[in-house]
């Protein structure tokens, strides 16, 4: 009899576990709506001092890269995510299309004053008819290559750049469109014509909103990291590597040897092993998940940082809060838009205003090395929205970006 129990309810638990499991999960990404309230989320501050730069020049920079060798970071800033931001699916349908978005390159060793350390980068042969929504960028230095996310109405595809450090000038090369690069992402480039690309949903928002939404909110592992090569006549080759939910920031490790993914909505890193193909019918290498870690907020972009021995942190930014997102996202088109008010009735207007100043979202990024685990850099709501981090260690600055932030934050060591 009691043997009886015990095998059905053993059954019933392996039956009910898969279930239970998936409840865990998203017990942990929907709890941080609690455990990381603005009242209640964990503090943390590890540097010698931070401010918030170029807030009155710059925002809705969502990615951040170092050329170290020369002490400069690139980001791409694009006010035109108020009106359009096919990942978080917010469409302002009636607004026209915003200026293109751009290119900026920040001296972060100059000791000058900010406002001549920050560079508008030349964009040269780009179509004016054609449209940029930047999101991830990144930079081949060998080969001064640019390859920038571009998420534009008539269809995302990412855009090649031939970029000249000297003269801050991005020369358009050519498109790159293909049916595996439908949501792009972030990018990491193994070499001029060969990268991995993540799509961070298999449901873009525009075409299914209820499937997108649902995928977001269930994290079926059904996002894809894409694995590119331009062959010589300017042709696309791509293959889905790996699938996982939610696939957002990329970074390449332990000598291009290994791919570190974020997982936003399961709140993981995955760190893949690559292995170059031998086969000769695949062009592609296969990936293997090797580990995986989970992180307090929802991991967005990834970033590598080297010591001076050549070992390897992997930085992590991302967003602790959802709701909090969510509500500022939404907000930010009329808040950094006053015209928009102006002919709204006077209590209305002056209800928006007191919400545009009182609104924060919160920021969090951390660091990662297989010995010391991860380890907080910055989490607070002075700055909102983080989205990327990097980190020169050897002059000691790191870089916060925010996806609808005003400027960048900035801390020095
Ligand atoms: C601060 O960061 C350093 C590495 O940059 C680390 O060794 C240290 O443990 C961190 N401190 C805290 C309190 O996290
Ligand atoms: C950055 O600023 C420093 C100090 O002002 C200067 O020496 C250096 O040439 C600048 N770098 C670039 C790439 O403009
Ligand atoms: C994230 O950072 C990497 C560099 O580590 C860059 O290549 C990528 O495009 C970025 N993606 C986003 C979405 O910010
Ligand atoms: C480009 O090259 C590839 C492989 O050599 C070939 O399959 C493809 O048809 C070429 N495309 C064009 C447009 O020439």
């Amino acid at each position: 009899m009691m043997s009886g129990i015990n095998i059905k309810t053993s059954i019933l638990v392996l039956l009910l576990a898969p279930f239970a499991a998936f409840w865990y999960s998203r017990y942990q990404v929907l709890s941080l709506a609690y455990f990381n309230a603005q009242s209640r989320m964990p503090r943390h501050a590890n540097f010698t001092s931070y401010e918030i730069k170029f807030a009155d020049q710059i925002r809705s920079c969502e990615d951040a890269l170092l050329v170290e060798s020369r002490g400069l970071a690139i980001v791409p800033c694009d006010p035109g995510r108020e009106t359009w931001n096919t990942v978080m699916g917010n469409f302002v349908d009636n607004a026209p299309p915003d200026p293109n978005a751009e290119l900026y390159a920040y001296n972060y060793s100059s000791s000058s004053p900010s406002a001549s350390s920050l560079t508008r980068i030349r964009i040269l042969n780009f179509p004016s008819s054609t449209e940029l929504r930047t999101l991830g960028l990144e930079y081949h230095e060998p080969s001064s290559t640019l390859l920038v996310t571009n998420h534009r109405r008539a269809g995302a595809r990412i855009e090649q750049f031939q970029l000249d450090l000297d003269t801050l000038t991005a020369t358009h090369v050519r498109s790159l469109p293909h049916p595996l690069i439908y949501a792009p992402n972030s990018i990491a480039a193994l070499s001029e014509s060969e990268f991995f690309v993540t799509n961070q949903h298999y449901f873009p928002a525009r075409s299914h909103r209820l499937l997108w939404a649902l995928e977001t909110y269930l994290a079926p592992p059904i996002a894809s990291v894409a694995h590119v090569r331009i062959l010589p006549n300017g042709t696309v080759d791509a293959a889905v590597v790996a699938r996982l939910a939610y696939a957002n920031g990329l970074a390449l490790l332990r000598h291009d040897t290994t791919l570190a993914v974020a997982s936003t909505n399961t709140r993981l890193v995955k760190l893949f092993s690559i292995s170059s193909s031998s086969s000769t019918t695949s062009n592609h290498p296969t990936l293997t998940q090797s580990t995986s870690f989970p992180v307090p907020f929802l991991p967005d972009n990834l970033s590598v940082s080297k010591g001076q021995h050549g070992d390897e942190a992997l930085l992590i930014a991302g967003h602790p809060h959802l709701p909090s997102l969510g509500a500022f996202a939404r907000s930010r088109r009329t808040c950094n838009r006053p015209e928009l008010l102006s002919d709204k009735p006077p209590e209305q207007r002056e209800e928006a205003e007191e919400r545009c100043k009182t609104l924060s979202a919160a920021s969090w990024a951390s660091e990662w090395t297989p010995e010391g685990g991860v380890q907080h850099i910055y989490s607070g709501w002075e700055y909102p929205t983080s989205a990327s981090v990097v980190r020169d260690k050897g002059r000691g600055v790191g870089i916060v970006a925010g996806l609808y932030a005003k400027g960048l934050l900035v801390w020095r060591d």
